[in-house]
This record gives structure tokens, C-alpha cells and sequence, in this order.
């Protein structure tokens, strides 16, 4: 009889400028929170960790605070395009979607993928799978992003992205944020899977691809797993996921892999955070940008990472 390992669990809502009040804090602890509950009592019930990561991500889409699935932001012609990916370090296999609309799941399609031939698809293709399936059509549009984005069109798209949490008074802060969600599962087979999902960076070029839907921000072996954040092109630029997961493959500790790579990419001056956890059951995070909505459970109590320092800094559990 196989032995049976105690499961770990981290999620992410994105990394970007400090949340403004407290008020916005504790209601992204809440909400990162209940997740972490939900999620969490399905691995220790034996679901698989890439199951266990679709329904995080399914939930995080669902939560329009942030920026992925329902809540996603416009990019520069008005639209919302949404790209998602999903790793299972069981098979190592990558699925993903990038720039899809009207869904509400894109998490969903980069699961449906995981057992396709053809396992990225983007936006035509993408819409293709979306009608063979009969995917039932969705609008993922709220009033704070559309406000947010006639906002910036009457500033003629000063900023270069959108915020982090859609909320009222976030909206208005004039710091620019980077949002996207993650999740990574060890379940208790010692199985590791990563599932990342983003509307984008916001008010950004038809046809740009996130890195939400590359290995550079979503990957998992047998080894390790890991989930970013933040700005797409720093995230590729460090190809920081697949990065720390090879450290951790070739005998680094994750703590060490993690602070290696995340002093790397805060020496090159990058903007974006990471999520991980090991097959041994090690669970880290790390970040460059000023906050990182990250949460987890260690097995035996729910932390977060919400009122940090700003500035590069890791953590590892
Ligand atoms: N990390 C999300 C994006 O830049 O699209």
C-alpha cells in the first residue's frame, strides 16, 4: 500500500502595488481564504492535485476582485481576452488556452486540452474547441473594469496596465497593478499540479500573449510546481516557473531555488511574484513587486502573504 502524504495547498490573486486600507486587505483574506478551505478539503478527501488546481482556479475565475475568468480586465480595443494554462506534474504535461472569450472558465478548456493532441490552442482555434463543446456563452465584463478601462481611455491609456483588485476605491489608485490567479496542489498521492489564469495585463495590444499560458508562468514535474505573477514579459524574460522547478529537480532545496531566482529577477529590476510547493511538501513564495495576494495551508493551518514588506523577500514553509 502506498503511503499516503499529508496534502499542501498555495493560491495567488495576483502580485502588484500595496492594496489601499485595510478594508481591501481583509476582504481579499477573506476571499483567499475560503478558497484555500474549500480547495484544501478536497485533497484531504483524495482528490488529485490537478483536480484539486482546476476547482482553485474555477473559484478564482469566479471571484471578480480579480483580474482572471469573471472580472478580467479590457485590453486596448475594449475586449476582454482571457488565457489560461494547467501543468500535472504526474505526466508533465502543459494544456492551455491564450486570449479566449466569452467564457467563463478558461481554466476548464486548458483541463479539456490535458488529454488533447493538440494542447495550446489561441484565440481562433481557441473559439473553435469553445463551439464543438458547446461551451454556454458568457460575458466576463463587470462595471469597475469597464469604468476603469472609459477611464483610461479618457486619459488616452497613460498607464500601461490595469489594477490588480477591481474594487472601488482600488481602482482609482493611480499605482499600476499586475493580476492574475494561480494555484498549486500536492494531494496525497505526492502529486503536484499548477493551474495559472489571467485577463492580461490590461489595455495592452490585440494579439499579445500572456505568460499565464506559457510554461514561463505555469509549471509542474514530479519534483516541484509553480505559479507567477505579475508583469508577462519579466515573468518570460526570467522564464521563472520552469527556472525554479529545474532548480528544484536538479537537488536544490525550493527554499534555495526560490530565493535564487527571485534574487535574480529583482536584480534585473522585474515586477512579478511566484508561488511553489515540492513533492516533499515545502511551500514558498516570492515576489519583487510590492504585495503578493498569496494564501496556503500547510496542513495544519491557513497563512497569507498579504501585509508584507515591499521589495523583493521570499518565504518558505
Ligand atoms: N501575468 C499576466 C500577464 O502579464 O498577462
Amino acid at each position: 500500500m502506498t503511503t499516503q502524504v499529508q496534502p499542501k495547498l498555495i493560491i495567488h490573486g495576483g502580485a502588484g502595488s500595496s492594496l489601499q486600507g485595510k478594508g481591501g486587505v481583509e476582504k481579499v483574506r477573506q476571499l483567499l481564504h475560503q478558497i484555500v478551505e474549500e480547495v484544501y478539503t478536497m485533497l484531504l478527501a483524495g482528490a488529485s492535485a490537478k483536480s484539486a488546481v482546476v476547482r482553485g482556479c474555477q473559484l478564482l475565475e469566479d471571484e471578480s476582485r480579480f483580474n482572471a475568468g469573471t472580472g478580467s480586465v479590457l485590453q486596448s480595443d475594449g475586449q476582454i481576452r482571457m488565457s489560461a494554462s494547467l501543468m500535472d506534474g504526474a505526466t508533465q504535461s502543459f494544456s492551455g488556452v491564450i486570449n479566449v472569450s466569452r467564457v467563463k472558465n478558461p481554466i476548464d478548456l486548458a483541463q479539456f486540452l490535458q488529454d488533447a493532441s493538440d494542447r495550446v490552442l489561441s484565440d481562433y482555434g481557441a473559439a473553435e474547441l469553445v463551439r464543438e463543446l458547446k461551451v454556454p456563452c458568457y460575458d466576463a465584463l463587470t462595471d469597475t473594469r469597464l469604468q476603469e478601462w472609459i477611464q483610461e481611455r479618457q486619459d488616452n491609456f497613460q498607464r500601461t496596465m490595469a489594477g490588480v483588485v477591481a474594487e472601488p476605491e482600488l481602482a482609482e489608485s493611480s499605482n499600476a497593478g499586475r493580476g492574475t490567479i494561480g494555484v498549486v496542489a500536492l494531494d496525497t498521492n505526492g502529486n503536484v499540479a499548477a493551474g495559472t489564469s489571467t485577463g492580461g495585463k490590461g489595455f495592452e495590444r490585440i494579439g499579445r500573449v500572456s505568460d499565464s499560458a506559457m510554461p514561463a508562468g505555469n509549471y509542474a514535474t514530479s519534483h516541484a510546481g509553480v505559479s507567477c505573477t505579475g508583469i508577462g514579459e519579466d515573468i518570460i524574460d526570467e522564464c521563472l516557473a520552469p527556472r525554479i522547478v529545474i532548480r528544484v529537480s536538479d537537488g536544490m532545496s525550493l527554499k534555495e531555488a526560490m530565493e535564487k531566482s527571485l534574487r535574480e529577477a529583482g536584480e534585473s529590476k522585474r515586477d512579478l511574484g511566484a508561488i511553489a510547493l515540492d513533492s516533499k511538501g515545502a511551500i514558498a513564495w516570492g515576489k519583487t513587486s510590492d504585495v503578493l495576494l498569496a494564501a496556503f495551508h500547510d496542513g495544519s493551518k491557513i497563512g497569507d502573504t498579504l501585509e508584507l514588506p515591499g521589495g523583493t523577500l521570499t518565504g518558505c514553509i
